[in-house]
């Protein structure tokens, strides 16, 4: 029996809620270890769907949640996520969310500062949620971060306000954006501060008892590997690492814990934002996936790019992401097409490369060489069992295998949150 780290192997949104909250039965504890509510899961349970960001998606089976300190915590979209959840019927205490104190916050400095750099950015943005993401990891690292532990200080406040302030009104004001007092900022955490303190603790104590008691983890990724600061598609990545590595530290526990390593992966490739996407289909067949796979953020309603399955990608994400098996899904989407295609190598500059290159312009210029196949006309949609799989699904995942160099141990055939096939239980790995 292990512990299981679930991450994405593409750009986001490959299904991670749904699989985390079908995993989540076999869990006691899920965790959140890095990201923050630039993330947004969705999760159909019967007639009702949850949209998370920053609340880990188990405590929608009424298991413990966990923020960890790997996580940035708005405390606003916090609470609002979970008045929202609350008005769903869901009960969410600080005896089932454990947030730990050691987690900083994101404050309305850093959304702000976030969209005046996208704008300066012109032509070159990365597309960020404009959530205050990427600035509130950039504090957290220049050691001018407000945690959730420096609010039962205010003397501690005080100075670090101070701090804070002092960079970001420099910031601001050469972007010509509005400046922020300290008063705002006070204000701000004054008003938060007795509905969040509650919830913090020492989360790493609890996690390391319930570990000694035999408890199983599920960690939940946000974001994806191709999205990683270190490995992805950089600078037009989120700003913390999404590898499953960081399942450890982001919840302060020893790297054996991070378990079994799930990577789930669409059986075609989306991406929101800017950057490079070799597989992007600019015509009608990306237009079709679009609308099949509903593809819109899940909390930002902007539309998602479309492309072929990029196998080169996966391979690699599956590499540096520590993956032992995939789980993949939307499967359905692919239904009746007639021929699906499979990136399995680049062409760069005239010249064939087997690899995917670091630096922007190359990635940009970057052409997949594809493998075709034929579809299949049956429906996998809803399918619960292999045996109710076409035998030309089954041929494309059994490719799909080949290519990225990872088992497929589960597959998801519809939103819905039992239209799964368990192929192999992570937690008895
Ligand atoms: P996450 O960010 O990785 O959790 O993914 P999102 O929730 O943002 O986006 C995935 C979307 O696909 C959601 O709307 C899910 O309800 C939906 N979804 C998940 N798995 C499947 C599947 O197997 N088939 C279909 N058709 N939709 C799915
Ligand atoms: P989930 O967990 C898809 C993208 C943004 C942008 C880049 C940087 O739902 O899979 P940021 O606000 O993080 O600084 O934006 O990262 N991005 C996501 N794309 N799914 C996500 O999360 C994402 N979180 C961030 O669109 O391109
Ligand atoms: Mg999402």
């Amino acid at each position: 029996m292990s512990n299981v780290t679930v991450i994405g192997t593409q750009w986001g949104d490959e299904g991670k809620g749904k699989i985390v909250d079908w995993l989540a039965s076999r869990a006691d504890i899920v965790v959140r270890f890095q990201g923050g509510h630039n993330a947004g899961h969705t999760l159909v349970v019967g007639d009702q769907v949850y949209k998370l960001s920053l609340l880990p998606s188990g405590l929608v089976r009424g298991k413990i949640g966990v923020i960890g300190n790997g996580v940035v915590v708005d405390p606003k979209a916090l609470m609002a996520e979970i008045d929202r959840v609350t008005a769903q019927g869901l009960t969410v205490t600080p005896e089932t969310l454990w947030i730990a104190e050691n987690a900083p916050l994101i404050l309305p400095v850093h959304g702000a500062l976030d969209r005046a750099r996208e704008a300066a950015r012109g032509d070159h943005k990365i597309g960020t949620t404009g959530r205050g993401i990427g600035p509130a990891y950039e504090d957290k690292v220049a050691r001018r971060a407000i945690r959730i532990c420096d609010l039962a200080e205010p003397e501690t406040l005080d100075w670090k306000l101070d701090e804070l302030l002092l960079h970001h009104n420099t910031l601001l004001a050469g972007l010509g954006a509005e400046t922020f007092t300290k008063e705002q900022l006070r204000d701000f955490l004054t008003e938060i501060t007795p509905r969040l303190l509650p919830y913090s603790c020492q989360a790493w104590d609890r996690l390391d008892e319930a570990r000694r008691a035999g408890r199983r983890i599920l960690f939940e990724g946000a974001q994806a590997v191709m999205l990683d600061v270190d490995h992805g598609t950089y600078p037009f990545v989120t700003s913390s690492n999404t590898v499953a590595a960081v399942a450890a530290s982001g919840s302060g526990m020893g790297p054996a814990a991070v378990g079994f390593v799930l990577g789930i992966a669409k059986a075609y490739t989306t991406r929101v934002g800017e950057g490079p996407f070799p597989t992007e289909l600019h015509d009608d067949t990306g237009r079709l996936i679009g609308e099949r796979g509903h593809e819109f953020g899940t909390n930002t309603g902007r539309p998602r790019r479309c492309g072929w399955f990029d196998a080169v990608l996966i391979r690699r994400a599956a590499r540096v992401g520590g993956v032992s098996g995939i789980a993949l899904t939307k499967l359905d989407v692919l239904d009746g097409l007639d021929e699906i295609s499979i990136c399995i190598g680049y062409e760069l500059d005239g010249k064939q490369i087997e690899s995917f290159p670091s630096a922007p312009g190359a990635q940009a210029r970057v052409k997949p060489v594809y493998e075709t196949m034929p579809g299949w006309k049956e429906t996998t949609a809803g399918a619960r069992s292999w045996a109710e799989l076409p035998a030309q699904a089954i041929k494309y995942v059994r490719r799909i295998e080949e290519l990225i160099e990872a088992p497929v141990t589960l597959l998801s055939t519809s939103p819905e949150r039992d239209d799964t096939i368990l192929m192999r239980d992570p937690f008895e790995d």
